[in-house]
């Protein structure tokens, strides 16, 4: 090979081959939180009830405590005209109005499609259009795409070029723009979701208001740990929280996994009828900390006995926060032992809910965890500062 002659030409056509842009390195840093469409609404959404969403989220005091995202999932979506480029339907007038009218609040703007021709409702997908459509999202400014598998048809290295194909779309639109996969979980996603540059990527089927569906999505995590961090999330799927099927202890057993899991935070309900005990679950700063935690490891089951089980996340700051769970039918004495967790013989224990410190603790932690619930803690040894609470 005359490589020295030809090396000016060849790297020219090399760089557009070997320059794969990457989104996925400066965005969700720590997991996305914000508020999405599909649990409250599903299908029947439109550009006034989005606008009220974000208005609440910022009202309520949500934006704040880190709740950024207003997403749109799917039936936003209408024609294609003669250019092929994509127009939302009646619902939603003008899309980059919607996109301002987000922006304006100091919020991110998401949206929702799909590699296959149809989504999973039957509107327009992206096939064969994926530049257009990201040129598109560019065009009205958006900040997620939330791509869900529904009618893609292939096998699994085809489904893994459809999910690169845009990443790579949207990575030339210049924008930064959380790329979240939708396949619930198949061909193992967390093996290559971050590869074709996902931002997170959901691991189990459709979450429901229900305690059954919830915990399979949530507690079914473990030993997915490792395929998570900075840039990269395992995804059990948005938030249930208010809307009304569960019991309080039941909430808060999905918070307090969402948290210990690291997972993305969309919350799921109506925001402008939220009640004060919802906001109470989803805004617990203390709570949030743990996701948004900047170590961003995912925790894990260290102990499991029946129906009770212990999960743990180690924090930046040395500590861990640990979540007792009972999934049995009656309320249980539950058991966090120290050396399980590495901790030393002694330490300092704050419960996160209550949220008021619960003293010394040598050897293990135990509680009362009712029906369902949990008892989430953060435990300190003595030669940890007191942290950010
Ligand atoms: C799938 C996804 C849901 C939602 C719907 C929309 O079921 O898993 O989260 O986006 O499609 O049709």
């Amino acid at each position: 090979m005359t490589i020295g002659r030809r090396k000016f030409s060849s790297s020219i056509m090399l760089v557009p081959l070997l320059w794969t842009p990457s989104l996925h390195a400066q965005v969700a840093r720590t997991p996305v939180m914000g508020w999405s469409s599909w649990n409250y609404y599903t299908c029947k959404v439109n550009d006034a009830m989005i606008r009220a969403q974000a208005d609440a989220l910022v009202s309520s005091g949500l934006a704040a405590a880190g709740y950024k995202y207003v997403i749109v999932d799917d039936c936003w979506q209408g024609e294609r005209d003669a250019t092929g480029k994509m127009h939302p339907n009646s619902k939603f007038p003008d899309m980059g109005a919607l996109s301002a009218y987000v922006h304006h609040k100091g919020l991110k703007f998401g949206i929702y499609s799909s590699p296959g021709p149809k989504t999973c409702a039957g509107f327009e997908g992206s096939l064969g259009h994926e530049e257009q459509d990201a040129a598109t999202y560019g065009e009205w400014g958006i900040d997620w795409l939330k791509y869900d598998l529904c009618t893609f048809q292939g096998d699994l290295a085809a489904q893994i070029a459809a999910y690169r194909k845009m990443h790579d779309a949207l990575a030339k639109t210049g924008r930064e723009i959380v790329y979240a996969l939708c396949q619930y979980g198949n061909g193992r996603v967390w093996h290559w979701g971050a590869s074709v540059g996902g931002n997170q990527w959901r691991t189990s089927r459709d979450i429901t208001d229900s305690y059954e569906r919830m915990s399979l999505n949530g507690f079914g995590e473990n030993g997915l740990e490792r395929f998570a961090g900075p840039g990269h999330w395992n995804d059990p799927d948005m938030l249930e929280i208010g809307n009304g099927k569960m019991s309080r202890d039941e909430y808060l057993t999905h918070m307090s996994l969402w948290c210990l899991l690291a997972a993305p935070l969309l919350a799921g309900n109506d925001l402008t009828t939220m009640k004060p005990e919802t906001l109470a679950i989803l805004a617990n700063p203390e709570v949030i900390a743990l996701d948004q935690d900047a170590l961003g490891v995912q925790g894990h089951r260290v102990s499991q006995e029946g129906p009770l089980e212990v999960w743990v996340k180690p924090l930046a700051d040395g500590s861990q926060a640990v979540g007792l769970f009972n999934r049995g039918e009656s309320p249980m004495a539950t058991t966090a032992n120290f050396e399980q967790m590495g901790l030393p013989g002694e330490a300092s224990v704050r419960d996160l809910w209550a949220r008021r410190e619960l003293g010394r603790f040598t050897g293990s932690f135990s509680a009362e965890v009712p029906t369902h619930g949990v008892v989430l803690v953060r435990i300190r040894d003595r030669h940890q500062s007191g942290g950010s609470h």
